[in-house]
């Protein structure tokens, strides 16, 4: 049987309940080889598309909000941070700008090549060097404990089980670390994502249970505006893993 179709690889979409009828319907995920090719041919206009949904400054409000800046400034000498589905590397040039002068040792993992070369084009205009790898969030190129801070922007949505890239992110922080993720929330701007893009669309609740099942301390929520176009269309979790 084709492995497209197992139960694993679908994403629920909707789920109707009509009296004692419960209906519920799940797409297909684009597997992984066509989202790459996807998102490779995405790479150079996805400036316009963060531009478009202000994603650096939603970033840099949510970033504020969850801590994290207070955490990396209270690390002592190089703090390491790992940006998952690096894309054009907006989430971590929205952190950098947060931090001025810190020494920040930073990294990206992508399964889009087109992506890595984009995102080291953008964090050089940055000011910043980035350390790229061709790699999956479901297989992060690691060892246990190695950073302050793992982060991923709409980038679990992407995958069958979420919860399971959740607990490789987990992995290789810090005990004390930071784990900060935006994903696409259930909205109208979020069912036109799910169309094009196969996504989850994940509510509170789904986050804050895929979260607790990690065992993380501090977890924390809020709604990302990502400006006229899309609203309240993503939201933020952020938790710490228990020293
Ligand atoms: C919607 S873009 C977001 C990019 C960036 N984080 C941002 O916020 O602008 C999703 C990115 O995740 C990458 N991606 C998708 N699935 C992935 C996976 N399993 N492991 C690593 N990266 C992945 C895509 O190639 C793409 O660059």
């Amino acid at each position: 049987m084709n492995s497209i179709h197992e139960r694993n690889d679908t994403i629920p979409m909707t789920s109707l309940r009509i009296g004692s009828w419960q209906v519920s319907i799940s797409r297909c995920l684009l597997p992984p080889g066509q989202l790459a090719s996807r998102y490779d041919a995405n790479a150079a206009d996805w400036g316009c598309t963060a531009r478009r949904y202000q994603l650096e400054t939603a970033y840099q409000q949510t970033l504020f909000a969850s801590g994290a800046t207070d955490l990396l400034m209270g690390v002592s000498g190089e703090a390491q941070v790992l940006d998952c589905g690096v894309g054009t590397g907006s989430l971590s040039i929205a952190l950098q700008g947060l931090l001025a002068d810190e020494p920040i040792n930073w990294h990206g993992i992508d399964t889009s090549s087109e992506m890595l070369d984009t995102a080291e084009a953008s964090a050089g205009h940055a000011g910043m060097t980035i350390s790229l790898k061709l790699a999956n969030v479901l297989s992060i190129p690691y060892a246990d404990a190695s950073f302050d801070m793992v982060m991923a922007a709409h980038v679990l949505e992407h995958l069958p089980q979420p919860d399971r890239a959740l607990k490789e992110m987990v992995r290789v922080l810090k005990p004390g670390g930071r784990l900060f993720i935006c994903m696409t929330r259930r909205s109208l701007f979020g069912m036109l994502i799910q169309m094009r893009w196969r996504t989850w669309a994940v509510t509170e609740p789904q986050g804050m249970a895929w979260l607790r099942g990690c065992r993380l301390s501090d977890i924390g929520v809020c709604s990302i505006n990502l400006g006229r176009f899309a609203g309240l269309g993503s939201t933020a979790f952020w938790a710490k893993r228990p020293c």
